[in-house]
């Protein structure tokens, strides 16, 4: 497969500093020199500095679970791009459904966050995902489109391939419900298809694809067997050491 398989932990609101060393430090210390799969960590704010130095020069990327619309300046409460840069962090979750749902983010301000990142060079993992309601309805599709077309306006042509996507059907985070192999390859395979209507066939092939929703060590291999799942996001198995450890053998292993 041309695309490296990326395993991103999504620590969310858990960890205080300390206990995110603790974490990073079991993590790091079994795969710092690791280079067949791309691995991130992304604990919250408080920590990144900690798991910083913790990364160091290993081949562990560091991301941030969300990051400021605004290059700086009076917004009270925000953390901006060029922070996370010095900090070495390279990678950021945007449009996560949590932070659509209950905090109220929308596509239009989803978007102005990506472009930020890309002018930043910190790479955008853009979350998208239907509800239950949504699936029962019969409106994956409608639904993820308007996330994608929303989401990636005004993507400059030359950063597109840098971008990755996660497809995180909302019905399956923190549930323990995964998505079934086919149902999770089915709405990857239409992802896939719609980036390259948005962003041309080029990009299309390079962009990788994360599941996320419920990955464990016992679902991870299968998920990764599909061939338009890339990786995943993972939020509850990626606070612990040997289950985050587990799935990125499982990346290793698909990706060979
Ligand atoms: P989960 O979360 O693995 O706990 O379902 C995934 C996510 O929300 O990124």
């Amino acid at each position: 497969m041309s695309r490296k398989i990326l395993i991103a932990g999504n620590w969310k609101m858990n960890k205080t500093a300390s206990e995110a060393g603790e974490l990073a430090r079991a993590i790091v210390a079994q795969i710092a020199t690791l280079s067949a799969i791309d691995v991130l960590m992304c604990p919250p704010f408080t920590s990144i500095p900690k798991v910083s130095e913790i990364v160091g020069t290993s081949n562990v990327r560091l991301g941030a679970q969300n990051v400021s619309d605004k290059v700086s300046g009076a917004y009270t409460g925000e953390v901006s791009a060029a922070m996370l840069r010095d900090l070495y962090v390279s990678y950021v979750i945007i449009g996560h459904s949590e932070r659509r749902s209950y905090y109220g983010e929308t596509d239009a301000f989803i978007n102005k966050k990506l472009l930020t990142c890309l002018d930043s060079n910190l790479i955008p993992i853009l979350c998208v995902g239907e509800t239950l309601e949504e699936r029962e309805a019969g409106k994956v599709e409608e639904v993820i489109r308007t996330q994608l077309v929303g989401g990636l306006a005004g993507v400059p042509a030359d950063k597109a391939e840098t971008i990755v996507i996660a497809y995180e059907p909302v019905w399956a985070i923190g549930t323990g419900k995964t998505a079934t192999p086919e149902q999770a390859q089915e709405v990857h395979a239409f992802i896939r298809k719609t980036i390259s209507e948005i962003l041309g066939t080029e990009p299309a092939s390079k962009i990788r694809i994360l599941y996320g929703g419920s990955m464990k060590p016992a679902n991870a291999d299968e998920l990764l067997a599909k061939p338009d799942i890339d990786g995943g996001l993972i939020g509850g198995a990626a606070l612990k050491a040997d289950d985050f450890l587990a799935l990125v053998k499982s990346g290793v292993k698909a990706q060979a």
